[in-house]
């Protein structure tokens, strides 16, 4: 079995986001970081061997029953604890201290008053500021802690017993608001646990390539690439591993953006020199949809003609028995727990047949976005993949209201490769842009191009700013990019006599239109 990593940290879940924000900010410190649940047991995190644990924030109170608790054996464990928001209180709880409710809470930016570093507070001024969300404070410390840190409404801001390797900090060091947020997780992990900072991209790639290895050994494996970030990463990774093993299919739609199919084909097949299988399926898929304006209609027939295409395709690749899937550490983590009703149904690689029993590779499963893209640089993909914005499974389908046709694919990818050159072209940040890209309406509208009436499709422009795609706000675009958007779209993009922007955030509305 390949060993594990001798260096991790545990990040225990007590609800809310706020274990994926810590986890990642402890990986930027150059140490890898799990998070499990806060019902693991004292036995179960020995077994585990973290070098650390850290104790997350949540949404509950802890004097409320049904508050999650923790195994209290972890207290004695001898590992390091650092307890965050919820976690600080729950120390104080656990150990004899006090956590009053009813008193005021804070939110938000709030001036912390040092009265003694201690060890976890190393470095800070003697006034700072940080990030707040609790309505409980610490009013009294447990035995044996020191007191570091108050606000005006919260006594035990920041404590610790440094003989016992317990921290604990009331307020959120891992929201970039803390302005001496990076220093508690330096101090905490660099100076009080020792870890060394061997969590780096190319640390990555040497552990996957050989957990890669370990599992396919000499069988042949198999990849679904479509173009995005996560498949071309997994691809590469994969074939740093095991070589001519590795087998691409990709699939062309009819119905990606423009120059997609070739940038794939230029950076796998020449670049990589990876055995890469394209399939021009356009035919079927226009077939498919043809007539149809249902939006989920349009979703299921899209994924099922996927898998049919793969299928054929994959069983010519003889003996394969391994496929490749770009699952991330955010999907482990939440699939399962997610109770959210289904807005819509995201076509992704997956449901295959069940006698296509493939075992899967998934190089990714412990990646965040951030994580994935600086492996793919390292790895030598290009810009344009890795960092391409999110594209979703149906390609532009989704974004053609009403019944998707070849020609009205043509339109709406030809609006798109502007608004895309007009952003390569602006000096707005790309990164601050989630995604930005047109989409073609189904109702006509009058207009006047020379002297002759027109009667054609809105063009609207959709671009938005977001951490994640659950939540998102319309960008505040330049008027100048605007204009040269919407006049180039109405110029050059036949059938096109108007564009609109969409300034609705999600919720309510979604990020793409169906
Ligand atoms: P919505 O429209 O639900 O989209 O706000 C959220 C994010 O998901 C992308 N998206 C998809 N991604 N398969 C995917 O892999 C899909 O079927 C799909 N539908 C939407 C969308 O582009 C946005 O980033």
């Amino acid at each position: 079995m390949h060993q594990l990593r001798s260096s991790k940290v545990l990040v225990l879940d007590f609800g809310a986001q706020y274990a994926q924000l810590i986890a990642r900010r402890i990986r930027e410190h150059h140490v890898f970081s799990e998070i499990v649940s806060s019902e693991i047991t004292a036995q179960e995190i020995k077994e585990k061997a973290p070098i650390a644990i850290v104790l997350s924030g949540g949404p509950k109170s802890v004097n409320v029953d049904g508050a999650p608790r923790v195994d209290k054996a972890i207290y004695d464990l001898g590992i390091p604890i650092l307890g965050i928001c919820y976690g600080a209180q729950l120390i104080a709880s656990d150990l004899g201290g006090e956590v009053s409710s009813g008193l005021s809470g804070e939110y938000g930016k709030t001036e912390l008053v040092l009265s003694n570093h201690g060890q976890i507070c190393e470095g800070l001024r003697s006034s700072s500021t940080v990030w707040m969300s609790h309505f409980d404070s610490v009013t009294k410390l447990p035995d044996g802690f020191n007191l570091l840190a108050s606000t005006k409404e919260a006594y035990g801001a920041a404590f610790e017993s440094p003989s016992r390797g317990i921290y604990a900090v009331q307020f959120h060091p891992e929201v970039e608001h803390s302005e001496f947020g990076s220093k508690i997780f330096e101090n905490f992990l660099h100076v009080i646990v020792g870890a060394d900072s061997s969590w780096t991209s190319y640390s990555i790639i040497e552990d996957s390539i050989s957990r890669i290895k370990e599992q396919v050994g000499d069988e042949h494996v198999i990849c679904a690439l479509s173009g995005g970030v996560d498949s071309s990463v997994a691809a590469a990774l994969v074939h740093r591993a095991i070589g001519d093993q590795l087998h691409c299919v990709f699939v062309d739609t009819g119905l990606m953006r423009h120059g997609e199919a070739e940038i794939v084909e230029r950076t796998f097949r020449e670049q990589f020199e990876i055995d890469l299988i394209s399939v021009d399926a356009s035919d079927e898929y226009f077939n498919d949809l043809a007539g149809v304006t249902d939006p989920e209609r349009k979703r299921k027939l899209i994924g099922e003609r996927f898998i049919r295409i793969f299928e054929k395709t994959a069983r010519d690749i003889k003996g394969a028995k391994y496929l490749v899937q770009g699952t991330l550490y955010p999907d482990v983590i939440e699939s399962g727990t997610k109770s959210a009703a289904r807005i819509k149904s995201h076509h992704n690689v997956g449901g295959l047949p069940d006698d296509m029993d493939f075992e899967l590779v998934e190089p990714l499963r412990e990646l965040f976005k951030d994580e994935v893209r600086a492996v793919g640089s390292e790895l030598g993909l290009p810009d344009t993949i890795v960092w391409r914005q999110p594209f979703p499974g149906p390609g532009l389908a989704v974004r053609i209201v009403g019944e998707v046709t070849r020609e009205r694919a043509e339109i709406v990818r030809d609006a798109d490769r502007i608004v895309q050159e007009e952003f390569a072209k602006s000096d707005l940040d790309h990164r601050a842009i989630w995604q930005a890209f047109a989409v073609l309406a189904d109702i006509r509208s009058v207009g006047v191009m020379g002297d002759e009436r027109s009667y054609a499709y809105p063009i609207i422009l959709r671009a938005v700013e977001s951490s994640d795609a659950m939540t998102a706000d319309w960008a505040r675009l330049p008027y100048d990019l605007l204009e040269r958007i919407s006049s180039r779209i109405v110029a050059e993009v036949g059938g096109v006599n108007r564009v609109v922007y969409d300034i609705t955030s999600k919720p309510p509305a979604t990020i793409e239109w169906e």
